[in-house]
């Protein structure tokens, strides 16, 4: 087989792609002046928050700064504990620490998402909060969740970071809870050039908060109602992301088609599991912002693939939240540490080709 590459991700193809239109954007900021806080970030969060179908979209410098301030407008810190999935990223669990919470992880299920059933062994009476990752693209059942969540009285902060536009029975990632937040990040399916991220909330008092919070504290006549930091979305990544949202269906149609030929080309291989198929089931409608598949002799398989000129990654460096030492958690997540030894990402990006697909699944099955 002629080795070709196929990188995990392809970050100058983000600028290549649309590089006439982003210059246009650059020239119309620049000359109208317009860096902070202007026109194009409100309209981008107007356009966000029909998109997402919430009343509320705000957006701020990155998901990690979104979900703390989540946290923070919910009311919460010192003395109380949330409870997150460890197969996140650690900015989730680092949003609720820098909020004064305790971060409590638990362990995910086969699909990869949190396991409502190690979110109920993990209620004390501390606890205030479920913070589920809609992971991969996916959006957790929101129903067994939002059911352990008023059973025990307990509030929903969305990280919805890597799933805009996915849906659980018809009702999309970010509108469970009381906020979520979206991560902008270059790699994501919506992603600018360089960080950024949008919290979402229908509720008009943490919208209220969060509007105060993500600037200085100040209100519209520029008094200073509380404490606040500078997490603002800068107006230049906006006018790229309202430019890019209007495209964004495109491009989770493209991802969702390659998740077909993945799984076309690679079922029913022993040792692979894939991750549930587009069509699959009718209550997920998933955005593919990875494609995580577990494999028998994973690091073998990353090696060979890399010596054919294929990217993969293994997600968060290798390790779940509660798995990184200096952290200090005293737990064991049986699932998650042996899914953790088996996990791998193959490409999922827009710039892959048919062939593309079709030269990673070959060197896949070549090795087994
Ligand atoms: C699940 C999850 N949570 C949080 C984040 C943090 O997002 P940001 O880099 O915008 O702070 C990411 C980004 O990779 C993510 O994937």
């Amino acid at each position: 087989m002629a080795v070709r590459s196929v990188p995990f991700f392809n970050y100058p193809h983000v600028f290549r792609s649309s590089e006439d239109e982003f210059m246009a954007i650059f020239q119309d900021i620049g000359r109208r002046g317009a860096f902070i806080a202007q026109e194009d970030l409100h309209r981008f969060e107007k356009h966000l928050a029909e998109y997402a179908g919430a009343k509320y979209a705000l957006g701020v410098a990155n998901a990690t700064d979104g979900l703390h301030m989540a946290v923070r407008a919910a009311g919460l810190g010192a003395g109380d504990e949330i409870i997150f999935s460890s197969h996140t990223m650690v900015a989730t669990g680092a949003a609720i620490y820098f909020a004064g919470a305790k971060p409590v992880p638990v362990d995910c299920g086969p699909d990869h998402l949190i396991a409502p059933d190690s979110v109920e062994a993990a209620i004390t009476a501390r606890t205030r909060a479920i913070m589920p990752t809609q992971l991969n693209g996916r959006t957790c059942n929101m129903e067994a969740i939002q059911s352990i969540a008023d059973k025990h009285n307990l509030l929903i902060i969305e990280d919805a970071s890597q799933a805009l536009g996915s849906r659980f029975k018809s009702k999309a990632a970010g509108t469970f809870g009381l906020a979520a937040a979206i991560s902008f990040y270059p790699a994501k399916t919506l992603g600018c050039l360089g960080d950024g991220g949008a919290v979402l909330t229908n509720d008009d008092q943490m919208y209220r908060k969060l509007s105060l919070l993500r600037d200085h504290g100040r209100d519209e006549v520029g008094d200073v109602a509380m404490w606040g930091l500078n997490s603002r979305l800068d107006n230049l990544q906006a006018a790229i992301l309202d430019f890019k949202l209007a495209r964004y269906d495109q491009e989770i149609e493209q991802r969702r088609k390659i998740a077909t030929l993945y799984e076309r080309l690679l079922c029913g291989r022993k040792e692979l599991v894939l991750p549930p198929s587009p069509s699959a089931d009718p209550d997920h409608f998933d955005v593919f912002q990875n494609y995580e598949i577990e494999a028998d002799r994973r690091d073998e398989l990353k090696v060979f693939l890399r010596q054919r000129g294929i990217g993969t990654l293994v997600q968060w460096g290798g390790k779940a939240v509660h798995q990184f030492e200096k952290l200090g958690f005293q737990v064991s997540l049986p699932f998650t540490e042996r899914m953790f030894e088996r996990c791998l990402m193959l490409p999922m990006n827009s710039a892959l080709t048919e062939a593309d697909v079709e030269y990673v699944c070959e060197a896949v099955c070549e090795f087994y």
